[in-house]
């Protein structure tokens, strides 16, 4: 493991320094209603991201792999690993966000649990994981009991554990400060993981996203960043996932909501055991608008 400064430019590895104590209930009912209702822009900005998450895992090409997704939420991360034909189990602490997920019918098996107690699946499950805007919450403290250095260490341990040897986590995380990221690297360290954190334009403001890219096995390279941006969120975003995601399903043959994709979605679900409407004529036409 290499130690630096924390990520102003393209990618960091791991520093070290002291965490920031805040409150996390407030901070926590405000994710729950906003991504429980999730709008069309919060859709397309997670989508994204869980597109990034998955390209910096580096799987096997074409091979569908098990996934875990810490802080599922309401499953639009997990949505983008089915649709790129992975398998996935999501974990997250708020009922209320499981229930959307549920009702949003993801094709994930959903846990309710809360990462800083651990993840529950035997040693060597996974074949990789990502988690979306959701690390960052171990470093606040809930109540006087919870120790954010502790939760961390309990979560990287535990996720090093259910990680298949050699296979990585990508984690986005929005930390408020340097001192939060670098007493979250740390404690990946001291669990075992190398690694170090990917940041994607590093010079934009809103645009800004760090990827914490986790090893359990030996390091190898660090992912390159991505830079092309302009003061735009929207242009920039916009720029960087349509067209990168388009071009993954492009590479699988799969253009997605085509009847190919739909009927690909189908079949999946009916191997997972769930019921689904029989293949018509009708499968995967386009629909007008409604009003
Ligand atoms: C920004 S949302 C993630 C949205 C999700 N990726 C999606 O696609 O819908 C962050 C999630 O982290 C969850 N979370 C926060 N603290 C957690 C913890 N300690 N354990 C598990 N999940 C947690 C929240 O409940 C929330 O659903």
């Amino acid at each position: 493991m290499v130690t630096g400064t924390v990520p102003q430019g393209d990618c960091a590895l791991f520093s070290f320094s002291s965490f920031a104590v805040s409150n996390v209930l407030a901070q926590n009912s405000f994710i729950t209603c906003v991504f429980c209702l999730p709008s069309s822009r919060m859709i397309d900005v997670q989508t994204k991201m869980a597109g990034r998450a998955l390209e910096l895992l580096y799987l096997p090409e074409g091979q569908p792999c098990y996934l875990l997704d810490i802080g599922c939420g309401s499953g639009l991360s997990g949505d983008y690993l089915s649709d790129e034909g992975h398998y996935w189990v999501g974990i997250d602490i708020s009922p209320a966000m499981l229930d959307a997920a549920l009702d949003r019918d993801t094709e994930g098996d959903l846990l309710l649990g809360d990462m800083g107690q651990g993840i529950p699946f035997k040693p060597g499950t996974f074949d990789g994981c990502i988690s979306i805007s959701a690390v960052q919450w171990l470093c606040n403290a809930n109540k006087k009991s919870d120790i954010p250095a502790k939760r961390l260490y309990c979560f990287f341990s535990s996720l090093y554990s259910v990680l298949v040897r050699g296979a990585r986590a990508v984690l986005q995380l929005y930390p408020e400060n340097s001192e939060q990221l670098e007493l979250i690297t740390i404690q990946a360290t001291k669990a075992g993981f190398t690694g170090g954190v990917v940041v994607d334009f590093p010079n934009s403001a809103k645009a800004k996203k760090f990827y914490l890219c986790l090893f359990s096995g030996p390091s190898t390279f660090l992912p390159k960043a991505l830079t092309e941006t302009t003061d735009e969120e929207e242009a920039t975003e916009s720029a960087f996932t349509s067209e990168r995601i388009q071009r993954r399903m492009a590479r699988r043959g799969v253009v997605r909501k085509s009847r190919e994709w739909v009927l690909e979605k189908k079949e999946r679900r009916r191997r997972q055991g769930k019921e689904v409407r029989p293949d018509t004529q009708y499968t995967g036409r386009k629909r007008k608008p409604r009003f």
